[in-house]
């Protein structure tokens, strides 16, 4: 017995690695377990407001928990933004008979699945992005993935660095949230982190660098957010910050420039951008994508909608939309893994 006999899937946002061992993990279990039928929706959001999709048969969902990308692909689309579209992604749910709509996207997509509820469809959320910010989740599959890439070139900065006794930075992705910066600092072993929920201060930083270019090795690695600011930009809006990336780069170029600025360090940058969502998913992403994936099919089954999958600790658990909608999972200042950088040396730029 399930109370979900036909579910609609769709991909929205930003890909990540691990959306595919995620499709699976639903669909296998969804049409072997329980005996659903599948629509794969292209183009996430897009896909349900203009009707294209297709069924979706176990040979479509085998043979991809190793790729990486999605299957289905996806779109930064806001439907939300024009009340047609919305009347026309909920025809087209009617249109297809489905029981429900399955949503695997970051805070963006979780907050439109939510109001997809609130519009009357049954809906559940798988919480993906390599930004790890999905409120309610301690993990959100493609963090391990985007996390190793930037661990890697972090190692290859290091090797450069030293011998030319340089200031290499690294920008990583990470949207508002400094997670990624923050564990691929760390797992790095940089000398300099910056977040954006440790607004910086340049000088700090340069008196931290000065001293270690004091010594015979000095070299250092810088990791910093794309989202991380000094303690003046800190204050400016969403729509100031938009500006100030127009005209004067990303946070890593900023900060390069600041450093030449004020203090006569000539610091290079590298920023990874889209190296860190592409590609293979590792395996704790595999893993937790497939246990995402089977416990989705499971609340199919049971008809428990509104929710979305969550990690707690060491179980699977959902919990109501309305709890991570329109949140952000940020860095908690006080977090542990700060307080040990701190003690092996780390500088914040605090
Ligand atoms: O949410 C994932 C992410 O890669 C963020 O880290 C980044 O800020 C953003 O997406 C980039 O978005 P886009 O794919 O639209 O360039």
């Amino acid at each position: 017995m399930t109370a979900t006999k036909r579910f609609g899937i769709l991909t929205a946002g930003g890909d990540c690695p691990g959306l595919n061992p995620a499709i699976r993990g639903i669909c296998k279990a969804a049409f072997h377990e329980y005996g659903m039928e599948i629509i794969g929706i292209h183009e996430g959001y897009k896909g349900l407001v203009e009707g294209k999709g297709r069924i979706l048969k176990p040979e479509d969902f085998s043979g991809i928990i190793h790729t990486g990308g999605t299957i289905l692909g996806t779109s930064r689309e806001r439907p939300f933004k024009d009340p047609i579209k919305v009347d026309m992604m909920i025809d087209n749910y009617k249109k297809w008979g489905l029981d429900a709509l399955v949503v695997l996207g970051g805070n963006g997509s979780q907050k439109r699945a939510y109001w997809l509820s609130k519009k009357g469809l049954n809906v559940i959320g798988l919480p993906k992005t390599i930004d790890n910010d999905v409120f309610g989740s301690d993990m959100t599959f493609g963090f391990h993935t985007a996390l190793d890439v930037a661990t890697d070139a972090v190692d290859r900065l290091h090797t450069t660095a030293h011998s030319h006794r340089r200031v290499l930075i690294a920008e990583v992705m990470g949207n508002e949230a400094g997670w990624l910066a923050l564990y691929g600092g760390i797992a790095g072993g940089a000398d300099v982190i910056l977040i954006p929920e440790i607004p910086y201060d340049v000088h700090l930083i340069l008196k931290h660098l000065k001293t270690r270019l004091d010594h015979p090795e000095g070299f250092s690695v810088i990791v910093i957010a794309e989202g991380a600011r000094s303690a003046e930009k800190a204050q400016f809006s969403k729509k100031q910050m938009r500006k100030v990336k127009e005209t004067d780069g990303g946070s890593g170029l900023r900060l390069s420039k600041a450093l030449l600025e004020a203090g006569g360090i000539e610091a290079r940058v590298s920023v990874l951008g889209y190296l860190q969502r592409g590609g293979a998913p590792v395996a704790y992403d595999r893993v937790l994508a497939t246990q995402f994936g089977t416990k989705g099919a499971e609340l199919l089954a049971r008809g428990d909608y509104g929710r979305m999958v969550a990690l707690k600790g060491q179980d699977i658990v959902s919990i109501p939309l309305e709890e991570t909608a329109e949140k952000t999972k940020l860095v908690p200042v006080d977090h542990l893994a700060i307080h040990s950088a701190r003690l092996a040396g780390t500088c914040f730029g605090d």
